[in-house]
């Protein structure tokens, strides 16, 4: 466990860290949040992380509550406090303690400010070699999926879903049989034609930082993006499967709902994005600190 997390401007034995219990994101999960991948000491598009929160923020009508640059040290510092160069950075920010009541509270009430780092081998990490097995489930999720709100209990339930079924991500899938993306992860296939196919970005999915990335990855290799939604059985026809996100990086699925995908063994388009995406982030201008 990390030593220290930030709070509210100070940082505080990870331990004993404590919102109080009229926290807006205890009561309503009013709040949002945000995952940055640190690796080797490299913030992994952390300005794509940051625009992303504004959004989130601004579409729940709260203000940032620092500066993009006061985040950037508050993370930077907390990461040398914890002397980690490989770590997965959450970041939470919600409407602050006041009395429950559904109303926003009066201005004036601060914003609570969390920031955790946790140590995560991302260049060692075992699935991207043997790939994660996915199951489908209903998506129960209310219809602004592209703001990344603290509210993700339909993501718990099928996430736990998955581990019931011995699978380690659901992907989530709409009333007209689509997949809409993973419980925290974007959704890929490669069709049989080598067609590199994800799910448009409107408010039926989260805008991943990582999907992003792999646009400018794959406009960089010469490869094509298909935008559009595709369903669960030309899924688990696909040449190959695999998710993005900033924990998961990218991931390749080897199974759909018990169906084997590429043999059973992760793909070369997978594997060749994965090699890509971690050049970017090595060599990239996105570069934030290096320990
Ligand atoms: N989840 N879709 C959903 C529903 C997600 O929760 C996530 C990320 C993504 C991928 O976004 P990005 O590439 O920006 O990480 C897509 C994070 C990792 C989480 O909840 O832990």
């Amino acid at each position: 466990m990390p030593h220290y997390a930030y709070l509210n401007g100070r940082y505080v034995s990870h331990d004993r860290a404590c919102v109080h219990i009229e926290d807006r994101g205890f009561q309503f999960a009013d709040g949002v949040y945000e995952v940055i991948a640190c690796i080797d000491g490299r913030l992994a598009d952390e300005r794509g992380h940051i625009d992303r929160m504004r959004r989130s923020l601004k579409e729940l009508k709260m203000p940032m509550p620092m500066k993009r640059e006061n985040f950037h040290d508050a993370i930077v510092r907390l990461l040398k406090k914890n002397r980690l160069r490989n770590a997965s950075v959450y970041i939470q920010v919600t409407r602050g303690v006041y009395k429950r009541d559904f109303p926003f509270p009066p201005k004036g009430v601060k914003q609570t400010v969390v920031i955790t780092a946790r140590p995560f081998d991302f260049k060692n990490n075992e699935k991207v070699k043997v790939g994660i097995k996915v199951v489908t489930v209903p998506d129960l999720r209310w219809k602004r999926r592209d703001i990344k709100t603290t509210g993700l209990i339909a993501q718990v339930l099928a996430k736990q879903a998955a581990v019931v079924k011995g699978a380690y991500e659901a992907w989530l899938v709409d009333e007209r049989g689509f997949v809409t993306e993973g419980s925290s992860s974007n959704a890929w296939i490669v069709t049989k034609k080598g067609s590199i196919v994800t799910r448009k970005a409107t408010s039926d999915i989260l805008r991943g930082v990582t999907r992003t990335a792999l646009q400018k990855v794959c406009k960089d290799l010469g490869l094509k993006i298909e935008e559009r939604a595709f369903t669960v059985g030309e899924a688990q026809q696909a040449q190959e499967c695999f998710t993005s996100s900033a924990v998961a990086l990218i991931m390749p699925v080897v199974s759909v709902d018990g169906k084997k995908i590429g043999g059973g063994k992760p793909g070369p388009v997978a594997q060749k994005l994965y090699a890509s995406y971690m050049d970017y982030v090595m060599k990239g201008k996105q570069v934030s600190w290096k320990a």
